[in-house]
């Protein structure tokens, strides 16, 4: 059975002093809940204070992103290797903003997936359709397309410990969330191909979690789908009350 996965992604939100307070806080909730594992992805200039203020909880600590090179003049960027040392278990990868307003691409998304691999950090795979693609009918097509170009290479045993976040680019940030019912339809597509091409035992431990608009009043709906493992919450994710609300009310679906 997958654990659900309830991840916060920060996005450029908060400073150091906030994120201490947060993680705080939501570490003391985590203690109270069972059966779900929860996740924050604060920005880079946090990471460290999330992971001390996590250090003996059950709170899973991610980065938002990384460089696939172990080092480089690559100015700005972060190894996989840097952010482990760091102390984050997980790192978002191929996040629709870094495809759309940085050039991420699938084949720079497989790169820092085996990257992240390598340096043995969870990796958490965005995929997801845009508007026009949806309303063109290509939703399930994109879908193939970055599941099969961006886990290019893996085995079966590293798609199994995947978490792979089905984000409509159209529900992101804008309020309008998929119903359970458009959502659960791409996680089947998605556990489908990962079962065509890594093979059963792949395809049922692999975690597809939803992001889009997730929200304290409609988690339950989506998390009751059997394809929703879990979600990643950007803006309702921002405040600790509202994010711990997401949480509590996605238990007891393991
Ligand atoms: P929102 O929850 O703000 O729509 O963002 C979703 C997201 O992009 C999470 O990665």
């Amino acid at each position: 059975m997958r654990v659900p996965v309830l991840a916060a992604n920060w996005k450029m939100f908060k400073t150091n002093r906030e994120a201490l307070a947060y993680v705080r806080e939501i570490s003391t909730l985590a203690r109270t809940v069972s059966g779900v594992e929860v996740v924050v992805a604060p920005p880079l200039t946090s990471l460290a204070t999330a992971v001390e203020a996590a250090r003996n909880t059950v709170i899973g600590i991610a980065a938002q992103n990384l460089h696939f090179e172990k080092q480089g003049a690559f100015t700005g960027e972060v190894s996989a290797a840097m952010v482990k040392e760091a102390g984050a278990g997980y790192a978002i990868i191929g996040h629709s903003e870094r495809r759309r307003l940085f050039g991420e691409t699938d084949q720079s998304v497989n790169r820092k997936l085996q990257a992240a691999i390598a340096a043995n950090l969870g990796p958490i795979v965005c995929v997801g359709e845009t508007l026009d693609e949806r309303e063109a009918n290509q939703t399930l097509a994109v879908l193939d397309r970055q599941v099969k170009d961006g886990l290019d290479g893996l085995t079966a045993e590293q798609v199994a410990d995947l978490v792979i976040a089905y984000e409509p680019v159209w529900a992101i940030g804008t309020g309008k969330v998929a119903t359970a019912a458009q959502a659960e339809e791409a996680h089947a597509h998605i556990r489908g191909r990962l079962r065509q091409w890594f093979g059963g035992d792949a395809a049922d431990r692999c975690h597809i979690v939803y992001g889009g608009s997730v929200k304290p009043d409609n988690i339950a709906e989506l998390i009751r789908e059997p394809d929703v493992d879990g979600a990643l919450v950007g803006g309702a994710s921002l405040d600790v009350k509202g994010f711990s609300e997401i949480v509590l009310r996605s238990q007891g679906k393991a």
